[in-house]
């Protein structure tokens, strides 16, 4: 049995794809910044509209040549095989994909090619590079496991039963992870989370896009009651969840992250609402509640998410460490401190950079 520390010794070049995007930014940063990981880092994100590399920009600044980034897409089986043996990877954390519900409603087809050829593409790189490769860390979803009614959790033996065509093209990909370890002895580990909320989210999921919108006076929708019900998890104590797992997680084996923190939506546009009257009034004083308007239902939309972490608890010793109220209300004020990158989001200005210095 392996220690931590010798697990963790052997990563020497480690792939992170999906670093320019929300979750994996944060992990980047967390890596650099706060763990215990000292080998090398290759981001290879194809900045998609989700991609902005002014999500690292500290990092690529200040860590080069440990952090290296590489602009290319998953899809592209050629140009991964390059980069496994230009930067001799031994170890992947797996975030790259198309993660919205309400995207994957409208071009189901994309996250068919990214979710599901591109994690095969980088299996089948990962195989290719036989008894030197160490691990690979899939990035999952507790979507994978459907809906819940009032009562439950979802644990790691919850059947599969995804709702949308995101979630069911994240189910494809962990079954391909599982079916790789199985089949050729691949060293995979799998993470299901619940959702994040923190810095650097892309302002199209719930918790950002009610903040950017009542900073701005725009109505707040909310869709159906806004009865359905989401654990939130932090996203540096996922990030800290996933690098757990990656030391000392057993092969093979999926674990289940949550953050502690079930919450109906409209009570958490309501929080917004509040902590801004607070620390940022309107101009004319009204209380941001006025803007709150229930719009049509998302369709297939799932009740309830709730995740039961005792295996990850229990065998690794992690627990969610922030609260949803003061994660909640660091996350509002990091964003009431990002003009600049929140102006650069709203004109496309990082699209332009990106077009500018990668071309299109
Ligand atoms: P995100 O949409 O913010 O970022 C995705 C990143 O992947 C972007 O940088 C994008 O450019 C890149 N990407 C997309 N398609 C690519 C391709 N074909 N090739 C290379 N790069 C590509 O997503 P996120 O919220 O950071 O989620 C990261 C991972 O975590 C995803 O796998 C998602 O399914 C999973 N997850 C997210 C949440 C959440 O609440 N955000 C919850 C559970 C699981
Ligand atoms: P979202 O942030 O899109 O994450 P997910 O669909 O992966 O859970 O949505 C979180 C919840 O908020 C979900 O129940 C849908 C709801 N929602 C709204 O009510 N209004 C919105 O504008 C958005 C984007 C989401």
């Amino acid at each position: 049995m392996k220690t931590d520390n010798q697990r963790n010794a052997e990563f020497k070049n480690l792939l992170v794809t999906g670093g320019c995007g929300f979750i994996g930014s944060n992990f980047i940063r967390f890596l650099i910044n706060n763990s215990n990981f000292s080998g090398r880092i290759i981001n290879v994100d194809s900045l998609t509209y989700a991609g902005n590399p002014e999500n690292l920009e500290d990092i690529a600044g200040n860590f080069s040549p440990r952090y290296i980034f590489q602009k290319a897409d998953i899809c592209n089986a050629g140009k991964l095989e390059a980069i496994f043996s230009q930067y001799d990877i031994d170890a992947i954390c797996h975030f790259a994909a198309e993660s919205h519900v309400d995207r994957s409603i409208k071009t189901p087809g994309d996250f068919i090619q990214t979710n599901i050829v591109g994690t095969f593409n980088l299996l089948e790189a990962a195989k290719s590079r036989g008894d030197q490769f160490k691990l690979f860390h899939h990035v999952s979803t507790d979507e994978v496991y459907g809906s819940l009614g009032s009562e439950g959790l979802f644990r790691e033996d919850t059947p599969y039963r995804p709702s949308s065509p995101y979630s069911a093209s994240k189910a494809a990909s962990d079954h391909l992870a599982r079916a790789y370890h199985k089949t050729f002895a691949l060293p995979v580990t799998i993470s299901n989370c619940s959702n994040n909320y923190g810095s650097y989210q892309f302002p199209e999921k719930l918790i950002p896009l009610i903040v950017l919108n009542a900073l701005e006076g725009k109505q707040l929708p909310v869709y159906g009651d806004g009865k359905n019900v989401r654990d939130w998890l932090y996203v540096v104590d996922h990030c800290e969840a996933i690098w757990t797992i990656m030391q000392s997680g057993r092969i093979g084996e999926t674990y289940n992250i949550g953050g502690n923190a079930e919450m109906e939506n409209i009570a958490i546009v309501r929080l917004i609402c509040d902590i801004l009257d607070e620390i940022r009034p309107a101009a004319d004083n009204a209380p941001r509640r006025h803007l709150i308007t229930f719009v049509k239902d998302r369709p297939g939309h799932d009740l309830r998410y709730a995740i039961d972490f005792t295996k990850i608890k229990n065998e690794l010793g992690w627990s969610p460490r922030e609260s949803f109220q003061s994660g909640l209300r660091k996350t509002v004020e990091w964003y009431l401190n990002q003009n600049q990158w929140v102006e650069n989001i709203k004109t496309g200005a990082y699209q332009t950079w990106i077009k500018e210095q990668y071309g299109s």
